[in-house]
């Protein structure tokens, strides 16, 4: 006993030493910790896993403060009865001496095409003792090679050139079968394309919806695994398979905007049966199928909407036995040239609800609903009446003076979905194959008067799970922050959009290249973004080119950098803020194909190549959507000199974390070349002045860091000058706007930061909310200029207000040297009169919480690290002695290390666990 103590004093006393923290011991009601949260490839519990060696992750929940895992042990089963067991008998990876809780490959023997396994993990702490076990968690393989598909393609070919509506009439595909011993396992693989719904025996197959994932059709197509074990039974069974266009048949030709299409709808599947006696069947998609294309989905396109017809329903059509002899047999056609994949991303669902606010009648048999928020989805709708009544809902974001729906903003799209009645009943339908944003709805046809209950709003989006919270004194900030969640969330189809209503619902690289970071606080989009990347490789020419919309549905192969600079920027960022390496690792030679590409077209150390400017820079005559005041806009070899200067300083972190020296060092010539090349042609060192001073001019170089550093200040204290002159609001388009509030807190002006996020004159974001928005408008004079492009729910212009209000005001972020917050940079930001600010981040390791408070020179901070990860901690102090943490001493505060202090901050180091410290502010 006595030596087990001296055992523990030795241990603790080495782990402290090595932290240098002030020793913590458990006290009591702590609990221990325990592995939570299993993901693999970062999803829980996927199915169709199509990568060899899965990445496995767990965060650690409870423990004592400064609670670190030292080893993990890893069981896969391939029972859930071994693995309550305790046996791995797929894989036991031992106990593994190592800290690392995110990404851990399996590493068992090569795993088979369809394999369902079941898995655990345990970690143990400091003193080597282990936690229990996981709850059990389970992924199943997909197919993992092209030989494992029998499947033949079917659908029903026509020619596309004569087609005149985009809108087709949906395929409906049907075929019987039997089962005649009972059922151990059965999985449906299917690609159904453009969209698709799965029915087996009368009930739709899981509750994914606009599925699958997009893609360009020529180089992944996308397929997802429905495990369909309990929806089988002994005897007869049915499935039926519902085709719809989605891009796959592009809901535009190809002229004008130059629409990829791909061909008709078809159908990919595969049902794999095995038998609790060992044996096994296959069912694939071939001609002993029935189609029809004469069922209720009489046209759908996403852009115009779906019309259903309910006297054309075929009752009972994917249940056994179903009369099809008057259905016809399906062409087996051929299939896309793009490899079939799993998305491997979280898939799309109706993932709330909204009740309409109020109906008005506003003209006889026309009735406006307010759904109260500008969202995207669609709406379900009940209804009683007589056989062929037809009820239309037209939708739109926003009302004419006269209380019609304001429809011009959304171009050519047609935007309306009619429900014909079958009689007899209450019927309630939704669509199945288009999806629209908005806040009203318009219904005509509706028989009698509809009440509120008539309608109910179906919010459909990637089921990303929420991933933090932010609130702080400003109201104004708050509700702006609100808009911006619905807005973010609403855009994301399986890539993110730039809009949902109009006729475009394109992925433009530019809107997202920098602001994407500041989503990943508020949802957790790893995969969905790690897809998108993916996307962007695959919409690469043989040259380097990438297009500035991805997947390329629209292709447009530009010669520009801002946009396709997100190729580059977004795996950094995925890297911070998840610890995920794989896109930088999967996507490098696209990207060094990029940047050779590009440097193609420099020219005497500049990059002259940009395509758009500083997109949607604020104007001053409300009536036009781009500003034309020469004072306002940047340079075009400003934008492209800066972003690639950028991007290539990425290239150099990536290529020597990829142990490609030789790259890196290329990479950094190449960025130096251009310092240069930028400095000498537009800096003025006298007067700090880059160009015209226009906002955006100075705050790329600032924010890049190619500033000489003597001229800095002076540059500096131009924008400053500038942001004054215009009068202290925003000046910057989708490109500046993207890292202004980070140029000015890091350069000691929070300050401006908070009057432009709490402005409420034009332009701000403030003014959209005076004007009724719910969410963030395309243009920052969106009340009042061209329709032409004019949406009311983009995301571009949030620019970098969310990366601020997470990573300065509530202080939470991650270190890029030890990244996926495992060490966190916690330093808080107090901007001008806000007294207290909160936020919520869960990220990879467990929630991190900040949460400040400000009296006078009092402040208090309440923060929470989760276990296995440490923080350096800002407190910001007029002095150490001020700082208490728990109301002790910091020198005696437990599982706190003081570094050292910094002008108003003391600076810490902690390992997890919840700190409440308290100081008196230096002024
Ligand atoms: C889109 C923007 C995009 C821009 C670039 C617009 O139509 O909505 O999001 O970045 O075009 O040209």
């Amino acid at each position: 006993m006595r030596q087990y103590l001296l055992l523990i004093a030795m241990m603790l006393v080495a782990i402290f030493t090595t932290s240098g923290c002030a020793p913590v011991t458990p006290g009591s009601g702590e609990t221990a910790m325990t592995p939570s949260e299993p993901r693999c490839e970062y999803l829980a519990n996927p199915g169709g896993v199509d990568v060899a060696s899965p990445r496995l992750s767990w965060e650690i929940v409870g423990g004592p403060r400064s609670a670190r895992q030292t080893a993990y042990q890893v069981l896969v089963a391939s029972s859930a009865d071994l693995l309550a067991q305790d046996q791995g008998d797929v894989w036991d990876s031992g106990k593994v001496d190592s800290d690392q809780s995110i990404g851990v490959n399996y590493a068992g023997p090569a795993l088979r095409s369809g394999q369902n396994v079941y898995w655990k993990v345990r970690v143990w702490d400091q003193l080597d003792q282990p936690a229990p076990w996981s709850k059990p968690a389970t992924w199943s393989m997909g197919l993992l090679s092209a030989g494992d598909w029998s499947a033949k393609w079917i659908g029903k070919d026509e020619d596309e050139t004569k087609l005149t509506d985009r809108r087709l009439p949906a395929r409906w595909l049907r075929r019987d079968f039997t089962i005649d011993k009972p059922v151990g396992r059965a999985v449906v693989y299917m690609s159904g394309l453009g969209l698709s719904e799965l029915q087996i025996n009368g009930q739709k197959v899981g509750d994914e919806v606009l599925s699958p994932a997009l893609s360009d059709y020529t180089k992944h197509v996308f397929y997802v695994a429905h495990d369909v074990t309990s929806q089988l039974k002994p005897g007869a069974n049915a499935l039926g398979v519902i085709l719809g266009n989605g891009r796959f048949f592009a809901p535009r030709d190809s002229v004008g905007r130059n629409t990829a299409t791909y061909g008709l709808p078809k159908l990919l599947l595969q049902m794999h049966v095995e038998f609790a006696d060992g044996g096994s069947q296959d069912l694939i998609s071939d001609q002993t199928w029935k189609l029809s294309t004469a069922g209720p989905i009489v046209a759908n396109n996403e852009y115009d909407g779906e019309e259903y017809d309910a006297r054309r329903e075929f009752e009972g059509w994917s249940m056994p036995g179903f009369d099809d002899s008057k259905w016809e047999t399906p062409q087996l056609v051929a299939g896309p040239a793009g490899t079939l994949c799993s998305p491997m991303d979280d898939p799309i669902r109706v993932t709330g609800t909204l009740q309409p606010r109020t109906v008005k009648e506003i003209q006889p048999g026309v009735f406006i609903y307010d759904m109260g928020q500008n969202m995207v989805g669609w709406c379900r709708l009940k209804v009683s009446g007589p056989a062929g009544t037809a009820v239309s809902m037209r939708f739109a974001e926003s009302l004419n003076p006269d209380g019609s729906l304001y429809v011009a903003n959304l171009r050519k799209a047609k935007v309306t979905d009619i429900y014909t009645l079958r009689g007899g009943g209450v019927e309630t339908w939704s669509p199945r194959f288009t999806y629209h944003g908005f806040r009203y709805v318009e219904m005509k046809g509706f028989p009698g008067k509809p009440g509120l209950d008539a309608i109910q709003g179906c919010i459909v989006n990637d089921d990303v799970p929420s991933a933090g919270d932010f609130a702080c004194s400003d109201n104004t900030i708050n509700q702006v922050y609100r808009n911006i969640v619905w807005g973010v969330r609403g855009n994301y189809r399986s890539m993110p959009t730039d809009c949902p209503q109009r006729d475009e619902r394109q992925g433009w690289l530019g809107d997202r290249a920098a602001e994407s970071r500041g989503e990943s606080y508020i949802f957790r989009n790893d995969p969905l973004y790690a897809k998108w990347v993916r996307d962007m490789s695959d919409a690469q020419r043989a040259d380097g080119n990438v297009s500035d919309v991805c997947p390329a549905f629209w292709p447009l192969y530009t010669d520009n950098v801002t946009w396709p600079s997100a190729m580059v920027i977004i795996p950094g960022a995925l890297c911070d803020l998840y610890g995920d390496t794989q896109p930088i690792a999967r996507n490098y030679p696209a990207m060094v194909k990029w940047v050779d590409y590009v440097n193609t077209f420099i020219k005497d150390d500049l990059v002259p190549i940009d395509k758009y400017g500083d997109w949607c820079v604020p104007p001053a005559d409300p009536k036009v959507i781009h500003s034309t005041d020469p004072a306002q806009l940047t340079a075009k070899p400003i934008l492209g000199t800066t972003y690639f200067y950028h991007c290539l300083t990425l290239m150099e972190q990536y290529a020597t974390m990829l142990g490609r020296t030789g790259d890196a060092w290329r990479f950094r010539l190449m960025a130096a070349q251009l310092k240069k090349g930028l400095n000498d042609k537009y800096l003025n060192r006298q007067t700090g002045v880059y160009d015209n001073g226009a906002q955006t001019s100075s705050v790329l170089p600032l924010a890049f860091d190619m500033t000489p550093p003597d001229v800095k200040q002076r540059v500096f204290d131009q924008l400053i000058a500038k942001i004054e002159k215009d009068n202290y609001h925003i000046g910057t388009g989708l490109v500046g706007g993207q890292w202004l509030n980070r140029v000015l807190s890091d350069n000691g002006r929070a300050d401006v930061c908070y009057r432009l996020a709490t402005n409420r004159t034009y332009p701000s974001w403030g003014y959209m909310l005076d004007h009724n928005a719910t969410t963030i408008w395309e243009l920052w004079n969106g009340n009042t200029a061209d329709p032409a492009m004019n949406s009311g729910n983009h995301v571009m212009l949030v620019g970098d207000l969310v990366t601020w209000l997470y990573e300065y005001v509530a202080g939470i972020a991650p270190d890029p040297q030890i990244p996926g917050f495992k060490h966190i940079l916690m330093r808080p930001t107090i901007a001008g009169d806000m007294t207290w600010a909160k936020a919520t981040h869960h990220s990879p390791y467990g929630q991190i919480a900040s949460e400040w408070h400000r009296n006078g020179k009092a402040f208090d901070w309440k923060i929470e690290i989760p276990a296995n990860s440490t923080a350096t901690v800002w407190v910001p102090a007029g002095s150490e002695a001020s700082v208490r943490e728990s109301g002790l001493k910091i020198a005696d505060a437990a599982g706190v290390k003081v570094l050292r202090s910094e002008a108003g901050f003391t600076v810490l180091e902690v390992g997890s666990g919840n700190y409440e410290f308290e100081s008196a502010l230096a002024k």
